[in-house]
């Protein structure tokens, strides 16, 4: 968005001052689905995804991360084109599995993986289960034993690079519960290539997320292949080395930043010299931007000097903003133009009873009236995953656009969903 200009980006563009996805107008989307509503472009899904695969060596294994966004129907797009992926529970292993994922593509990683859930992921024979501490690999090495199965073992090593985001999604420095210590790793592999039962495979880091600069995931690849190296100087060869997800986007513009060349050329070019396999973990850059949550105006007031937008999305719709201060543009779903124009600055709230409870502060909008549609931008990863039932409410309905046409691919819930398991 430029000043006051509304500008679309993406598949989500302006066309006779409706904003669309692809070539079905947000508005009909209200009418048909209700609000709030969760709209994905299924164009920009499949193209984000194929970038990943154009640009990554032939031989990478690019597995998206299923927490970003893991509904069945967009992890079925995804099988179809090729991609593995991160799971990092008993739950993302089943939706992956149920969504076809081939398990040979399938990389669990997790600091606290339950002993069922490591027989679950043995069951379905994946790719590699990433290990996360010492006592955990102790379990793997128990159950596989007891099963006399081999299990392949990545170990997630924690580099210890810091990075600029915020701290709540920046996991690769020491004092981060994440991963072990390059000297620990070097301990558990040497463990894994001992162990009849256990298979040493592969090395991974990941050290954060929404990271909008290449330089530190250079580093970080650079210091798994210096760690890889070494193991092999002492007779144990890996096959891959992963280099994790966390490659940002700029949620002013929806660009993806660093672009997704530039970030998969600073990774592969050390891994793929050294003669490792590259593993990438990606999730928000294939799904960010190819989602927005729709919702209309309740009421407006004003009040200490502001203006409120009071919206029917809120924090449990939409956690981004409460739980990291994230800024997502918002849009008017219809662009009011010359003279009609009327522009106010809102705060877009949720009804939920919190101080936290909002979308986007200060926003320079056209002045707005109940039954006026927003649409909240850069929603596809982390939005609906991060949604809840807080404040008794519904968590939204989720449509996948393609083209003229849109598909409904989670149902709102209803008021019997508030009753679901309990007593
Ligand atoms: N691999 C591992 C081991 C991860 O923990 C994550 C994300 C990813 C891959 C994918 O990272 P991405 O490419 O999406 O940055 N809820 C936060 C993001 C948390 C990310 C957690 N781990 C948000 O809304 O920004």
């Amino acid at each position: 968005m430029s000043g006051n200009e509304f500008v679309g980006y993406g598949r989500f563009q302006y066309h006779h001052q409706q904003l669309h996805c692809e070539n079905t107008p947000l508005a009909e989307l209200a009418k048909s689905y209700g609000t709030p509503l969760y709209v994905y472009s299924r164009a920009a899904i499949l193209e984000n995804a194929r970038t990943f695969l154009a640009q990554a060596p032939a031989s990478a294994l690019v597995c998206y991360a299923v927490k970003a966004n893991g509904n069945p129907a967009i992890l079925r797009l995804l099988v179809e084109i090729g991609l593995g992926a991160d799971v990092t529970s008993g739950g993302e292993l089943f939706l992956a599995l149920h969504a076809g994922f081939p398990p040979e593509k399938i990389i669990y990683s997790g600091v606290g993986k339950l002993r069922h859930e490591i027989e679950a992921a043995l069951d379905a024979n994946i790719c590699a289960l990433h290990v996360e501490s010492a006592m955990e690999l102790e379990q793997i090495a128990a159950i596989a034993s007891q099963r006399q199965q081999v299990v392949s073992i990545g170990v997630r090593v924690n580099p210890d690079i810091p990075v600029g985001t915020h701290p709540y999604i920046s996991t690769g420095a020491a004092q981060h519960k994440f991963g072990v210590s390059a000297e620990t790793a070097v301990t558990l592999l040497h463990f894994a290539a001992s162990h009849p039962w256990l298979k040493p495979v592969g090395i991974a880091a990941h050290i954060g997320s929404q990271i909008q600069e290449v330089a530190p995931f250079a580093t970080s690849a650079d210091f798994l292949v210096g760690l890889a190296d070494e193991l092999a100087s002492s007779g144990i060869h890996l096959e891959y080395v992963d280099v994790g997800g966390g490659l940002g986007v700029n949620y002013e513009t929806g660009d993806q930043s660093p672009k997704i060349e530039d970030w998969i050329r600073a990774v592969a070019t050390p891994v793929e010299s050294a003669g490792y396999r590259l593993v990438l973990e990606p999730g928000r850059a294939i799904v960010a931007g190819a989602g927005v949550l729709l919702t209309q105006v309740v009421y407006t007031k004003p009040q200490g000097g502001k203006q409120f937008a009071i919206v029917d999305a809120a924090m449990n719709d939409l956690l981004r903003p409460t739980l990291y201060s994230a800024h997502h543009a918002i849009l008017p779903v219809t662009k009011v133009t010359g003279t009609l124009k009327v522009p106010v600055t809102y705060d877009v709230v949720g009804p939920i009873c919190e101080t936290g409870d909002f979308l986007g502060k200060e926003r320079p909008l056209s002045l707005l009236s109940p039954g006026d549609l927003l649409a909240v931008c850069h929603a596809g990863a982390y939005g609906f995953a991060m949604s809840n039932n807080y404040n008794g409410r519904l968590r939204p309905a989720e449509v996948l656009v393609d083209d003229e046409t849109a598909q409904l691919i989670r149902q709102r819930q209803t008021y019997e969903h508030l009753l679901e398991g309990t007593c």
